[in-house]
């Protein structure tokens, strides 16, 4: 790999953090996370090093899905503010030198929508055709899966035009009608107004959903249940969309656009983010998300297989080789903390393991995105009680089992540690009452561990995570080559060590993980010797000639 080769791009060189707002901070003492509470703490933000901040939808909402039903597009949130505050945030961090990229939530609208209103008023209605009907009279719809309908049924019957409605994800979220030129139309208009106002890319939620087949052919049986996914990512039309779309709204702009890519796949990946296919930036897979998790989060022996971890990163990476350009991440919003889903949340081995975790991200080819709260080693709640959970997802599905007659132990024990609320408790900013989220009751519950993992205590600690994580996001604006540099795997086949090379022009990286608990030897080969140490998560590196020992979660970064 060579950089003379390399098209640089600021949006592959920089570290992306999420900020869910509902849990970032509230300013206004209502138990629940906004605009202000985040222009509150711009200088935090700043300080981590990170470059580009998403943030999770903001826009008007009845929350039935937590913001992902937007009700209006050019609207924000009441909960969350005014478009004052918006416009104040953004300019705060234009101001530290910050980027900012939305959501953008174009699968579907919320029922409560203008246009679904008036859509489901009359069959002639001219909002008809802005969403997807099935008229009663034709019989029972095709077979369509949904993600959060308590029966799992993407059709919804609406009495008032005696047709069906689509919902991919919850009833009160259906789903867009792309074939139509006006919805194209309305979107892109969207899009144009939140980019005037200065905006710096979007987020696509679900994009890889948003074309669907006018007739709604029965799928193939063997795609059925969540199966369906990989069909849904299929639609006729997807690739003409974002090219328009391209073509329409982001060519005009240097901004960055990154798929929510559930149901792609290595081989067809190029398609979306091919520069020259003109249509998207980066594509954020789920792949390492499925490794030993299955229907409704059930999880199985392989949760934390480090052989098929490192197999499935790996191979992702070699697709973007030459094209296009990857994204690394281990958590969101929609996902457990990342120390309990990859790494050790014992006591013992948690700060070590949420270090190594954060190496990873940083030492990665493809843009890392990094969810607020990582960086102080924020653990799953782990709630015993359902009435805990704020998450239809996680809701729903536990009626159905219960309803089923499943076994709601084994449901319970698995949202412990799948659950996708276990990432949306509030940040720990200090050990005081609400640990300084709130000064009311917070919308969801804090997890009790804050008096010891927070911000302020961190802050103070030198060899605290959060001091790590800012030396980490350093560590890759000095070296281009963690950006750029091809990626070599080492021992594909340890069961507990993850190692790589990131090499560029006669620069290499070595990137040595423990992921066990086990001291690991290791003999390095020749030519990766007598590196000098650029990060260590421990105090001390053992090495003798070329015998290595790693400590219990041992993360250490050589330049060789
Ligand atoms: C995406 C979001 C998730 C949401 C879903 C439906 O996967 O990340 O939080 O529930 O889309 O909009
Ligand atoms: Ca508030």
């Amino acid at each position: 790999m060579k950089l003379a080769n390399i098209k640089r791009e600021w949006w592959k060189e920089a570290v992306v953090y999420q900020i869910y707002p509902r849990s970032f901070q509230d300013s206004n003492g209502d138990g629940i996370g906004d605009l202000r509470g985040i222009i509150n703490r711009l200088d935090y933000i700043k300080s981590l090093g990170i470059d580009v901040v998403w943030l999770n939808p903001i826009y008007s909402s009845p929350n039935d899905d937590m913001g992902y039903d937007i009700s209006d597009y050019r609207n924000i949130m009441e909960e969350f503010g005014s478009m004052e505050d918006f416009d104040e945030l953004l300019a705060g961090m234009h101001q530290r030198g910050i980027k900012v990229v939305l959501d953008l939530v174009v699968n579907h609208t919320s029922d409560e929508h203008e246009w679904f209103k008036q859509s489901r008023s009359s069959r002639d209605n001219p909002y008809r055709d802005y969403y997807h009907w099935w008229p009663a009279e034709k019989g029972t719809p095709p077979t369509r899966w949904s993600f959060f309908d308590e029966q799992a049924n993407a059709w919804k019957f609406d009495e008032q035009t005696n047709s069906y409605y689509l919902h991919y994800f919850a009833v009160k979220q259906p789903d867009l009608n792309w074939e139509n030129p006006k919805v194209r139309a309305e979107i892109f208009n969207m899009m144009h107004y939140w980019f005037k106002k200065g905006i710096d890319g979007f987020r696509m939620d679900v994009i890889t959903f948003i074309s669907k087949h006018p007739d709604y052919p029965e799928f193939p049986k063997e795609c059925y249940g969540s199966k369906m996914i990989d069909m849904y990512a299929q639609g006729p039309k997807l690739h003409d969309y974002l090219h328009e779309m391209n073509r329409e709204v982001l060519q005009h702009y240097d901004v960055m656009t990154v798929a929510e890519g559930p149901g792609t796949h290595i081989d067809t990946v190029l398609d979306l983010v091919d520069e020259e296919r003109q249509e998207l930036n980066m594509n954020y897979h789920f792949d390492h998300q499925g490794i030993g998790v299955g229907e409704r989060y059930i999880v199985n022996h392989d949760f934390q297989n480090l052989v098929k971890f490192k197999r499935v990163m790996s191979e992702w990476d070699a697709v973007f080789e030459h094209k296009g350009w990857n994204t690394t991440y281990l958590g969101n919003h929609d996902f457990p903390r990342m120390v309990t889903r990859w790494g050790n949340d014992s006591p013992a081995y948690r700060v070590p393991a949420s270090k190594l975790l954060s190496t990873y991200l940083l030492t990665m080819r493809g843009t890392p995105y990094y969810y607020m709260g990582d960086e102080i080693a924020m653990a799953n709640i782990k709630f015993d009680d359902i009435n805990d959970y704020k998450d239809l997802m996680t809701i729903n599905w536990y009626h159905l089992t219960k309803q089923e007659g499943g076994d709601l132990d084994v449901f319970m024990e698995s949202h412990k540690l799948c659950g996708r609320d276990n990432a949306r408790t509030p940040i720990q900013w200090d050990a005081s009452k609400n640990a300084g989220f709130t000064t009311a009751t917070p919308w969801i519950k804090v997890n009790s561990d804050y008096t010891q993992f927070n911000v302020a205590t961190q802050d103070k600690d030198p060899e605290s995570p959060l001091n790590y994580f800012k030396k980490l996001t350093q560590l890759r604006k000095d070296h281009l080559t963690l950006v750029y540099g091809a990626y070599q795997l080492l021992w594909p086949d340890h069961k507990e060590l993850y190692a790589y090379t990131r090499s560029m022009d006669d620069i290499v990286i070595l990137v040595l993980l423990n992921f066990s608990v086990k001291t690991l030897a290791l003999e390095l080969p020749q030519d990766l010797q007598n590196g000098s140490v650029l990060i260590n998560n421990y105090p001390q590196f053992e090495c003798h000639g070329n015998k290595i020992k790693l400590q219990g979660y041992q993360s250490i970064v050589l330049q060789i």
